[in-house]
C-alpha cells in the first residue's frame, strides 16, 4: 500500500478550540480517518483564526517538518474571523483549484451554504495543503470527495 509511506498532518483553526472552549470533533474525526487511510499522523494541533499565526504553522509543517498531507479544517467561511484561505494565498506556490471546486460542487448537493465555504486546495514544495471547513458534518463531507485523489496527487507532487 503505497499510502502508507506518506505523512500526515491535521491542523484545526478555531478560536474557541485553541483556548480548550470546545472539543475538536472534527480535527479528532480527521485523525482517525487519515490514518485508517494509511497515512502517519506526524502532528496535530489546534491554533486560533490568526492569519500570521495560520501562516506560520503551515510552513512550519511544510519546510521544517516535511510533511506530505496537511489537512485543515475551519475558518473557510465569510465571518470576520475566517481568513484560512488568506493565509494560505501567501503559503502556496500552486493552486490546485479543482479539488477545492469539486469539494464545493458535491457540498451543493447537499447544502446551498457549501457557497460559503472559500476553503481553498494548494501545493508548497513537496507537501500537499487542503482546506475543509470546520463542522464535522462539513469536513467530512468535503473529505470524502478528495480522498480517493490525494494518493494519485501526491506520486505527483513528489
Ligand atoms: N459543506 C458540506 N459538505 N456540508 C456542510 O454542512 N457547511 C457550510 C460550508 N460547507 C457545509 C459545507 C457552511 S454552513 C459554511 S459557513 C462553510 O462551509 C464554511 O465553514 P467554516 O467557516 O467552518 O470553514
Amino acid at each position: 500500500n503505497q499510502q502508507e509511506q506518506y505523512s500526515c498532518a491535521v491542523l484545526t483553526l478555531s478560536d474557541k478550540g485553541s483556548r480548550g472552549e470546545r472539543e475538536d470533533t472534527s480535527g479528532e474525526f480527521l485523525k482517525k480517518t487519515l490514518t485508517e487511510a494509511g497515512f502517519i499522523l506526524q502532528s496535530y494541533e489546534i491554533i486560533p483564526d490568526r492569519k500570521e499565526i495560520i501562516i506560520q504553522s503551515l510552513k512550519d509543517l511544510v519546510d521544517n517538518k516535511r510533511i506530505t498531507l496537511i489537512v485543515t479544517t475551519g475558518g473557510t467561511g465569510v465571518s470576520p474571523t475566517d481568513v484560512t484561505p488568506e493565509a494560505m494565498e501567501e503559503v502556496v506556490e500552486k493552486e490546485v483549484p479543482g479539488m477545492a471546486e469539486a469539494m464545493r460542487a458535491a457540498s451543493l448537493l447537499k447544502t446551498n451554504r457549501a457557497m460559503l465555504s472559500r476553503g481553498k486546495v494548494g501545493i508548497r514544495g513537496m507537501s500537499l495543503i487542503i482546506n475543509l471547513p470546520g463542522s464535522l458534518k462539513a469536513a467530512r463531507e468535503n473529505l470524502e470527495v478528495v480522498l480517493p485523489v490525494i494518493p494519485h496527487a501526491l506520486e505527483k507532487i513528489l
